[in-house]
Order: C-alpha cells, then sequence, then structure tokens
C-alpha cells in the first residue's frame, strides 16, 4: 500500500505522536516533525543521514508565532517578511531559549520560514508546535518536488507522506541572515538576488563553499544525481566528443539543431526562469532514472532564478 495520503487529520496524528510526516511545500517537500520533540528531530537526522550539525528549517504559520521563537526581528527582516510570507523566503534570526539546539545545530540562532502551500498552511494551523523540516532527500541527493519522488526515497522509513502535488516553485528557498545587523545571503533560491535588493538594497552574498559553511546546505556537492554529470556552456561539442555513449541533456529552452539527442530536457520552451526553476529537479529526477553514461547540463543566463539554476547545477556536476 502506498503511503502517500491526503489526510491532514492523520498527519496531525502521526506528528503529535512524535513520528515524523513527509509534507508539502510550494518549494520542495521536507521531512517535518515536531520541533519540541528529541525523538522526531533525531529521526529526521536518521532517515535523511544528515549529520547533526547541519541545522533545521522551522516552518511556522504566522508572525505571532514567530515571536515565540526568536529574540530579536530586525528591521530588514521585518520588511522582507512582509513582502515575501507566506513564501520562499527563510530567515536565520537569534533564537530563543525553547527553541532545541538539536533544531539549529548548536547555533543560537534558528532558520524560519511561512511557507505558502494551502496544504502545509492548514497542517501548521492545526498543530500546537512548529515544524523542522528539511528537504525530503536523503544527504547530498536531488531535492524532491513531488510526492513520489519522497516515496522513491524512504518508503520504508516513513509512515506516510502528504500529498501537495508538484511544487510550484520547485527550488528551495532564499536564506537571508544578519551579521552585525548586515544581511548576507547564505543560500541562492525561489526568490532572487535583485528581488531582494528591491526591498532592503545590497546585500552581501556569502554562498562560497568551505569545510564549515555557514549555512551547511552550501556544501560543494548537493543536489547530485547518481550518474556522472557535466556542466557545460555548450552541449554541441560533448555530444560529438562522446558518440556512441547514452547521453542526457538538460537545458533552458528550445530543441538543439545541430546534432541529436535522445534524451533531452528542456526547461522552459518560453525561455521562462521560473518555469525553469519549477522543472529543474523533476527534469534531474527523470534523467537519473534512464540508466544514461552521462548526463549534459548546460549553463544558464546568469541574471534572476538563473543564478539559482546556475548554482544547483554546479554541485550538482561536482
Ligand atoms: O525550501 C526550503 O527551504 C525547504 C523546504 C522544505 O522548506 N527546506 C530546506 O531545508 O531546503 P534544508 O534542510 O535542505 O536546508 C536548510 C538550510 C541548510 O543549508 C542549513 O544549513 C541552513 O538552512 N540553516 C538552517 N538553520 C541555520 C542557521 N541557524 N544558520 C545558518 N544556516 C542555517
Ligand atoms: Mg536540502
Amino acid at each position: 500500500m502506498s503511503i502517500i495520503s491526503k489526510d491532514i487529520t492523520k498527519a496531525v496524528n502521526i506528528l503529535t505522536e512524535e513520528d515524523i510526516v513527509a509534507i508539502p511545500t510550494e518549494t520542495v517537500y521536507g521531512l517535518a516533525g515536531n520541533i519540541f520533540s528529541e525523538k522526531a528531530i533525531r529521526k529526521i537526522f536518521e532517515v535523511k543521514e544528515r549529520p547533526l550539525f547541519n541545522p533545521l528549517i522551522v516552518h511556522i504559520h504566522s508572525i505571532e508565532q514567530l515571536k515565540e521563537l526568536v529574540s530579536e526581528f530586525p528591521e530588514k527582516a521585518q520588511q522582507l517578511a512582509t513582502i515575501f510570507w507566506p513564501g520562499p523566503l527563510t530567515l536565520i534570526l537569534k533564537k530563543n531559549a525553547c527553541v532545541p539546539g538539536l533544531v539549529t545545530g548548536g547555533k543560537d540562532t534558528v532558520a524560519v520560514r511561512i511557507p505558502n502551500h494551502p496544504v502545509a498552511l492548514r497542517l501548521l494551523k492545526e498543530l500546537s508546535f512548529p515544524l523542522a523540516a528539511p528537504s525530503a532527500n536523503p544527504f547530498n541527493r536531488i531535492s524532491p518536488t513531488s510526492a513520489i519522488h519522497v516515496e522513491d526515497y524512504f518508503k520504508n522509513k516513513l509512515s506516510m507522506i502528504l500529498e501537495g502535488g508538484e511544487c510550484s516553485s520547485g527550488i528551495e528557498s532564499t536564506i537571508i541572515g544578519f551579521e552585525n545587523e548586515k544581511p548576507v545571503l547564505y543560500r541562492l533560491g525561489s526568490i532572487s538576488i535583485e528581488e531582494i535588493n528591491a526591498v532592503i538594497g545590497e546585500v552581501l552574498i556569502q554562498t562560497t563553499s568551505t569545510k564549515t559553511p555557514a549555512a551547511p546546505g552550501m556544501l560543494a556537492k548537493h543536489y547530485a544525481p547518481q550518474t556522472k554529470t557535466f556542466l557545460v556552456d555548450d552541449a554541441e561539442e560533448i555530444l560529438k566528443e562522446q558518440k556512441g555513449k547514452r547521453i542526457g541533456v538538460l537545458r533552458f529552452t528550445e530543441k538543439m539543431t545541430s546534432t541529436s539527442c535522445e534524451y533531452i530536457e528542456v526547461l522552459s520552451k518560453t525561455a521562462d526562469l521560473k518555469e525553469a526553476a519549477s522543472n529543474l529537479y523533476s527534469a534531474l529526477h527523470k534523467l537519473d532514472h534512464l540508466n544514461l553514461d552521462i548526463i549534459v547540463v548546460e549553463s544558464f543566463p546568469n541574471v534572476g532564478l538563473g543564478k539559482t539554476i546556475n548554482d544547483r547545477l554546479e554541485r550538482a556536476a561536482t
């Protein structure tokens, strides 16, 4: 029997009993548990095979709920929240003592967001506690944008996946924190840098990979298919070079002209970056299931969400 279900009451019961449920959000599916349950939070790390130092994002349904969790809410954070919540923006704020260190990887800050998905919001409103939820993929693998993706990864480890359809944004939230009161962008995401700049002006961008990154999601290898993946500016050349191999191509728009290729995923026929972002992970999942010799991904125009897509492609191809 499938563990995919639309039954929100069942999800409420499982979560209240300190177990975990995969939930839909507008970005990607998450593996959710009560932030105050050590049992549930440990299970999230265990199922995901995620190191304990890598903190989780806390999902809430309102600003009132936020005030119980954080000790400071800087002006610029408020401006961003007003414009982008509910939505794919995660804010890193100074935490209150009630937020367990297990959720925050021992940090004195907590990552929070109000997701913009009707099922997730209904669920959060029915619960008396916030939900910690990392993306519902094993550590370093491609994030899931449908309930089926989650089932493929975890069918023996979960009792329920709450069905919420395909994720509309399809790429993780943009993460913004503050250092000496200055805004810092830690992860490129569904909200472009340009959109952030329009609200709070310049932000420091700190998404480079180091051994102990501020946001460990920024490790160099991440979002990776199992199939060997190459990032190039133009796939034509590599297709000619590697003739005879089973090659899958992922690119922004229109079919290629000169060289033919059997397995091609075009992310947006109309060259719309938002549409391309929403299709990116499902296309990678598809290509990764075809038993190909290699996957070739073409880099995107480096503007708006194109920057976020390039960030994910670079990490997929490492
Ligand atoms: O769109 C999303 O954000 C999805 C959905 C499910 O909400 N969640 C998600 O979670 O992408 P996850 O765990 O895959 O990524 C969370 C990122 C990690 O890179 C983590 O290191 C960072 O947020 N993070 C969490 N708490 C932090 C903190 N206190 N300081 C710095 N980075 C933090
Ligand atoms: Mg993730």
